[in-house]
């Protein structure tokens, strides 16, 4: 899939893992400039540059990335990420909201969450991508700016109830909710706002989710309609579309990328 994204500024939060990080890379190779935000360490950004560099030759990868340090629960974080977009690359068109913090511990049942952690993952989870959803609209609205914004939300919570991280589950409702109510507020102004709702995709979260040991891999690729788990690059086919002009009419929307997990 190949979209026309030459010159286009986009944010991509936690763009050096998984779903980010290959968000990122489809970004730069169709000629877009990425600011990172992300809470790790910026030695990923090499990996990114060789796996770009090895791929697309021709991309001018160190003109085109940037990496700002940001944690997404606080908010002068988000601030200084806009700021600094804007600073490198003079506009932003393009918000991929993809970071989360996860749960402590998995929890077979919601009364072992304790109330910290609750609180705390969804204000970094929700409290984070409303801020960065806020905040681009507000510069989009002064300067008459048509933005679009691809938050990733999950299956679980919106579409499907799984037991255990019922934190992640109901910040993930929330996000579900968030853009909906965004892309209705602002849609007149031709800011559009859209979801991807990811299944099992091979991430380090899912490793993380299949480590905690209520699940065994098999178990899980079982109860998937299309027998396997998903690709981080399968995601991001659904983010740069939505992002893209070829997305034009699409706002409000919720799209699963889950291989048919949550029709059970
Ligand atoms: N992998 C799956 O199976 C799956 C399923 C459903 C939803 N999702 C969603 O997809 C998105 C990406 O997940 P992934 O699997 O690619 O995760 P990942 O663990 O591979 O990457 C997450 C990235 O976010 C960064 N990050 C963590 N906390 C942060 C913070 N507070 N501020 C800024 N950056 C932070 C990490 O450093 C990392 O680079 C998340 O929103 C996740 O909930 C993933």
């Amino acid at each position: 899939m190949s979209y026309n994204f030459l010159n286009k500024v986009a944010v991509v939060t936690g763009g050096l893992s998984g779903i980010g990080r290959s968000t990122t890379i489809k970004l730069l190779r169709q000629g877009a400039k990425v600011i990172i935000g992300d809470l790790a360490h910026e030695q990923e950004i090499d990996s990114i540059l060789n796996t770009i560099n090895k791929s697309a030759p021709d991309c001018d990868v160190h003109h085109n990335l940037r990496f700002l340090r940001t944690n997404i629960g606080v908010y002068q974080d988000n601030i200084n990420l806009v700021d600094f977009a804007l600073d490198e690359y003079k506009t932003i068109d393009y918000v991929v909201a993809n970071a989360v913090t996860i749960m402590k511990g998995f929890t077979a049942t919601a009364a072992e969450e304790t109330t910290e952690d609750f609180n705390r993952v969804i204000n970094v989870n929700l409290g984070g991508i409303f801020a960065l959803n806020k905040l681009c609209i507000n510069y989009w609205k002064e300067f008459n700016y048509r933005g679009s914004i691809v938050n990733i939300g999950s299956i679980s919570g919106p579409k499907v109830i799984e037991p255990g991280s019922l934190g992640l589950s109901c910040g993930k409702s929330g996000i579900h909710t968030l853009t909906r109510s965004m892309a209705k507020d602002y849609g007149a102004l031709g800011i559009r706002i859209n979801e991807v709702c990811p299944g099992l995709i091979k991430t380090q979260s899912l490793e993380s989710f299949l480590q905690s040991g209520q699940y065994g891999y098999d178990q899980v690729v079982a109860q998937c309609p299309v027998k396997r788990i998903g690709d981080s690059d399968e995601v991001a086919n659904a983010v740069c579309f939505l992002l893209s002009d070829e997305a034009s009419y699409i706002t409000g929307a919720s799209l699963n990328v889950d291989g048919g997990y949550s029709c059970r």
